[in-house]
């Protein structure tokens, strides 16, 4: 078994050891083979532009860890404050090394290079809830899942499937700005909103009011979030499930999830839920407070919601 202190934690400094680090995630977080590149389901963390945001763990040459730490700031939409958080995602631990506490050991790591940058929450998604909360993690904020089937409804919205390539700069901010408001969001840029709808196996479905876009919806990404809408935008629950029941119908599909932040609206909540066929509620995501700011920061996040395209 290796000693802890033997483990030189670093980013990434060559495209091989890039790519073993895709080759360890691609291994840990997949069932199978992919049919792309696993770091091109991740564009602003994987790529060589995002290098400072992957941490690897080597024990001499050999690769036994890693995980992202994603700086994003964390605003206000009324008052212009904002509060600087990271968000944790493509964590793994070799299969040789596991259960040596090589995790613990990167996560506390990152933890301190966190607050070093600073940020004053660090933000994931995971089912191993248990494993997180040893290891400072509590769940925030909440979503609602729900389910919707086909009905015998006749709607036809003309929502139709789009390539990001096709859609302008100014398009693509006044989407952006079509998202539910919450109290706090995490900024996106364009450029990165591009690079995030070119992720794999993404679909983005938009509809339109002479040239104008009045509503869309984003469904699947890479190998995660199949049949699940995870952004949208749209001016009324109404316009939101005639679109839903449009590519249901168009697309054949049995049944969508839509993710809804917790903190939406209680009227919209309670229009979509009546709709739904199943309604599930989760913890948004779960968090660790750092420093003087921490709690502070894990209060604004669980009055805010983070979209699909920025979970990672
Ligand atoms: C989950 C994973 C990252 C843990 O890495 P690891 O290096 O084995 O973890 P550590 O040895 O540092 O374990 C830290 C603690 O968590 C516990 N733990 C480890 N795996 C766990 C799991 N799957 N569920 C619950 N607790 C777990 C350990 O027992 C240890 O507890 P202790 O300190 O009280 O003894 C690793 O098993 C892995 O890569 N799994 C496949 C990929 C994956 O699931 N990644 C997480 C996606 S969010």
């Amino acid at each position: 078994m290796s000693a802890l202190t033997d483990i030189k934690f670093r980013n990434p400094l060559s495209a091989i050891e890039r790519g073993s680090r895709d080759s360890l995630l691609t291994q840990s977080l997949r069932e199978g083979p992919l049919n792309w590149s696993y770091d091109s389901e991740y564009p602003l963390v994987l790529s060589p532009e995002g290098n400072s945001t992957s941490w690897c763990a080597f024990l001499d040459d050999q690769l036994i860890g890693h995980a992202n730490l994603w700086p994003r700031t964390l605003q206000h939409t009324s008052n212009h404050k904002s509060l600087e958080i990271g968000l944790i995602g493509n964590v793994a631990t070799h299969e040789k090394f596991r259960g040596q506490g090589h995790m613990r050991s990167l996560i506390h790591q990152l933890a301190q290079i966190a607050e070093k940058q600073g940020l004053h929450a660090l933000v994931l998604w995971s089912d191993l809830s248990q494993f997180y909360q040893n290891l400072g993690f509590r769940s925030i904020g909440r979503e609602w899942r729900l389910t919707f089937s086909r009905t015998d409804l006749k709607v036809g919205t003309g929502i139709v499937k789009m390539e990001v390539n096709s859609l302008t700069e100014a398009e693509l901010s006044s989407m952006l700005a079509s998202r539910p408001m919450l109290e706090w969001g995490i900024n996106r840029t364009t450029d990165e909103f591009r690079a995030l709808l070119g992720i794999p196996e993404t679909l983005l479905f938009v509809r339109r009011q002479g040239a104008k876009i009045i509503s869309w919806v984003v469904i699947g990404k890479g190998t995660d979030m199949q049949a699940i809408i995870h952004e949208w935008g749209a001016s009324s629950p109404n316009e939101l499930l005639a679109n839903i029941q449009t590519i249901i119908c168009d697309y054949n599909a049995r049944s969508l999830t839509l993710l809804v932040p917790g903190s939406l609206n209680q009227q919209w909540v309670t229009l979509l839920k009546h709709r739904a066929t199943d309604i599930e509620e989760h913890p948004m995501a779960m968090g660790m407070p750092l420093g003087s700011k921490g709690e502070l920061a894990m209060n604004a996040l669980a009055k805010s919601f983070i979209w699909g395209l920025d979970s990672i």
